[in-house]
């Protein structure tokens, strides 16, 4: 299975994110592209990155009714993404209407992950605010089955929880793992996190790395340092 890092390109413009992707000359990042961006530039953005080379992630976690779902993903299915999300939360049934509508005529489709619980969440604020009255490691081990009973390729979640996933759901099941921080750097809005030397000893598949590396004062010293924890 592949390893790799996949930078969270949060701006909100296509200038702003060509330009920053100029500066990164040796290796192509695997980049997300989610709602910010997506909103801001449509559907071009998709095929401007993918043109220049990159492998892309449109992260756009879809949760609505399954027929909706499955409208929205066979569209999505035609921007030649490589991986694409929803929630878990949307059930099984709306799981398996994205991966009907994301599948195209000839068999192939983008990657499937289903989010469990944002990395954002506290267990705290799950169980308060959301009525979840479970360990919120139990809550995205089961949203996890969910989504491999479903069908789906993996999961997006707390680099802390991808051993108890891999262990439940199988190795070749994909844990993409945002909420990465270095040792040295404000942690922000996100709670459940982990370095990247944390993430590969815990057995992550993929990193999204927003902050750490956009907002770095170099970016590209920043992703390597991430490719050499977490990769070499
Ligand atoms: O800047 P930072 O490294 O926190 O960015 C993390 C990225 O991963 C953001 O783009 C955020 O939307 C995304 N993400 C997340 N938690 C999830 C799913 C996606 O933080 N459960």
């Amino acid at each position: 299975m592949g390893k790799d890092v996949i930078i969270a390109c949060d701006f909100d413009s296509g200038r702003q994110t060509l330009e920053f992707l100029d500066q990164f000359t040796e290796r192509k990042p695997y980049v997300k592209i989610g709602m910010e961006l997506f909103y801001a530039e449509g559907p071009q953005i998709v095929r401007d990155l993918k043109a220049r080379g990159h492998k892309i992630f449109l992260d756009l976690k879809l949760h609505d009714i399954p027929n909706t779902v499955g409208k929205s993903m066979a569209v999505l299915s035609k921007l030649d993404v490589d991986m694409c999300n929803l929630h878990a939360a949307g059930t099984a049934a709306m799981m398996e209407a994205a991966l009907k509508g994301l599948t195209r005529p000839d068999g192939t489709r983008p990657l499937l992950i289903a989010v469990t619980q944002l990395t954002s969440t506290s267990e705290e604020r799950m169980q308060k605010e959301l009525l979840i009255n479970a360990p919120l490691p139990d809550v995205v081990s089961h949203y996890a089955l969910n989504a491999r009973n479903a069908g789906l390729d993996g999961v997006v979640c707390s680099p802390l929880e991808a051993g108890t996933v891999h262990e439940i759901c199988g190795s070749e099941f994909l844990t993409v793992t945002p909420g990465v921080r270095f040792a040295d750097d404000a942690v922000g809005d996100q709670v459940r996190i982990a370095t990247p030397a944390r993430c590969k000893e815990i057995g992550s598949d993929y990193i999204v790395v927003g902050r750490s590396i956009t907002a770095a004062a170099d970016p590209v010293a920043a992703y390597n340092r991430c490719v050499s924890e977490f990769i070499d």
